[in-house]
């Protein structure tokens, strides 16, 4: 595969509202990311994902776009995004946005003329219906929404207020790829692609996700655009699997760098999805990741384990009480010795956890109020009670609690009063501590971070060939990374319990590992415990 300089980078997502606040109005902003770029250049990483900072009335926190051209006024203007590009490029850090193409929001100026008529210019920039038919949309209740000013109903996958953008007409793609280009020509380091798989519909025969006229969409977007950049494009694909990767990501197609595959991502999810969780198959979580792994070839896979739509990591397949360290380096191992691209999300670094909040009120996510009008209150699945557990363990907001900084007044987020309340563990868990304890998390994720770009292990993590260990191991995670100067074997033990490691092998190296005195030869792993040995 043709080198790129993607390969080797490993990206950091911002959730800008939560990151850091320099105004004081309790809202992250951009000067406040310019502030933290020393920190991040500290923690090694290459890129950062930045989550929506366009204008938006933020009901979906910036996922609601009505002016792709104009930063809005809570996260700064355009010279604090010129500035942070160019701050950035001086710390070898490119900045990646966030492309939210398969919708807009109601206020957009083609959404305001879309709706005035049916004749109006801009009315086939929706997708607009007599009668509506029976999607769904992802944050509850039906995908159509009626308008009493023309007597038709427009489609939304998301909530009322993003109607979706109709990729059928030529002139949206136009319009679309002119601003795609005006952002690259501002020098961003390219693009994460929000939910498009969506954006080949077809809508009247009930076909949302993977529609047939994707990859012929994201073709022409390529030519026309980021094609003509040295750029990292990643999109979000809910419903991939390895061959579909391959038609987006081999690149002889001239689509994208990388997606995001949820398939690990879903497998705790129960009758009702996320919001009525089960219990982690490990085998399952193995045999997946593994899938990936070995059978995306003709593409690239990228890593992750957060996002802001998903709930903290530590909190979900590790141990965020008692071995919350010891677990969270552990997924950190396991994942970053993978091939792909890691990404990393605000706050893992530092092993934030999932919050409790007491009441439903002090949630902020559309998706958790939409699904429980949906969930309880209209459908009656669920009662109050059982949705709150699904959103103390899956809700979006976990991944959203302010960024803790420090443990003084508000974590050192804001001077005001933050937009969404903070984790009470801030006390404990902050950067603060984490950078003043050279055996903490945030140094384990800057060792694997150089381990991968600056070593002589880089090419064999990057490219290396990949093999599960131990397959039917109820307990311990183990593989090799292996190519002609290096074979590397990671072990984990996902359990909080001794267990046995029923492995032969002869280490010539500790590389890693998350325990002070990890020896050559292990019959038993600690609760958690990960090794990166070097074999013989
Ligand atoms: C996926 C984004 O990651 C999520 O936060 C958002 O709500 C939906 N797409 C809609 O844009």
């Amino acid at each position: 595969m043709k080198k790129k300089w993607w390969h080797k980078s490993v990206v950091y997502q911002i959730y800008p509202k939560s990151f850091k606040d320099t105004t004081g109005n309790g809202i992250g902003d951009l000067k406040g990311i310019i502030k933290k770029l020393d920190y991040l250049k500290t923690l090694g990483i290459d890129v950062i994902w930045l989550s929506p900072v366009y204008q938006s009335p933020m009901e979906d926190n910036g996922y609601d776009i009505s002016d792709y051209q104009a930063i809005d006024p809570l996260f700064g203007d355009l010279d604090d995004m010129d500035l942070l590009i160019e701050e950035g490029n001086k710390r070898g850090i490119k900045i990646v946005m966030d492309l939210v193409v398969n919708h807009t929001s109601k206020e957009h100026k083609w959404f305001k003329e879309s709706r005035k008529s049916k004749d109006n210019p801009y009315r086939d920039y929706y997708i607009w219906r007599d009668e509506p038919n029976d999607l769904r949309s992802t944050f509850g209740g039906s995908a159509w929404t009626y308008d009493d000013k023309t007597n038709q109903y427009y489609f939304h996958n998301f909530a009322k207020g993003q109607p979706d953008l109709n990729w059928e007409n030529p002139v949206v793609q136009d319009e679309i790829h002119r601003m795609i280009n005006w952002w690259l020509d501002r020098g961003i380091g390219g693009f994460r692609m929000d939910v498009i798989d969506l954006i080949g519909k077809e809508i009247d025969k009930k076909i949302v996700g993977n529609g047939p006229r994707l990859h012929p969409l994201l073709q022409e977007m390529n030519k026309q655009t980021f094609g003509n950049y040295d750029v990292l494009t990643v999109g979000e694909t809910w419903g991939a699997n390895p061959h579909i990767a391959e038609l987006y990501s081999d690149p002889e197609r001239n689509e994208l760098s990388m997606i995001f595959q949820f398939e690990h991502m879903m497998l705790d999810w129960g009758p009702l999805g996320k919001w009525t969780p089960k219990d982690l198959d490990f085998i399952q979580l193995k045999n997946v990741l593994s899938k990936w792994q070995t059978e995306l070839k003709r593409g690239w896979n990228s890593l992750f384990w957060n996002n802001h739509d998903l709930p903290r990591i530590v909190s979900r397949w590790g141990d965020d009480k008692v071995y919350r360290v010891e677990s969270a380096k552990m997924l950190a191992i396991i994942l970053h010795m993978m091939k792909g691209t890691p990404y990393i999300y605000q706050g893992e670094e530092i092993g934030m956890t999932n919050v409790k909040f007491d009441s439903l009120e002090e949630y902020n996510d559309v998706e958790i109020h939409g699904s429980y009008q949906d969930i309880v209150v209209e459908n009656k699945y669920l009662k109050h009670n059982e949705f709150m557990q699904g959103v103390y363990q899956m809700g979006r907001d976990n991944a959203r609690t302010p960024m803790q900084w420090n443990d003084g007044k508000e974590a050192g987020f804001t001077e005001g009063t933050p937009w969404l309340k903070l984790n009470p563990n801030y006390k404990e868990i902050n950067v603060e501590n984490a950078l003043e304890r050279n055996n903490s998390i945030f140094y384990t994720y800057q060792s694997l971070i150089q381990l991968r770009k600056n070593s002589p292990y880089s090419d064999t993590i990057v490219y290396g060939e990949y093999k599960l260990l131990l397959n039917d191991d109820e307990n311990v995670f183990a593989y090799i990374r292996s190519d002609e100067n290096h074979e590397l074997l990671v072990i984990a033990n996902f359990t909080n319990e001794e267990v046995p490691l029923n492995l032969e092998y002869e280490a010539k190296k500790i590389i890693l590992s998350n325990y002070k005195d990890t020896s050559f030869k292990q019959s038993l792993l600690r609760p958690y415990e990960a090794i990166i040995y070097e074999l013989k």
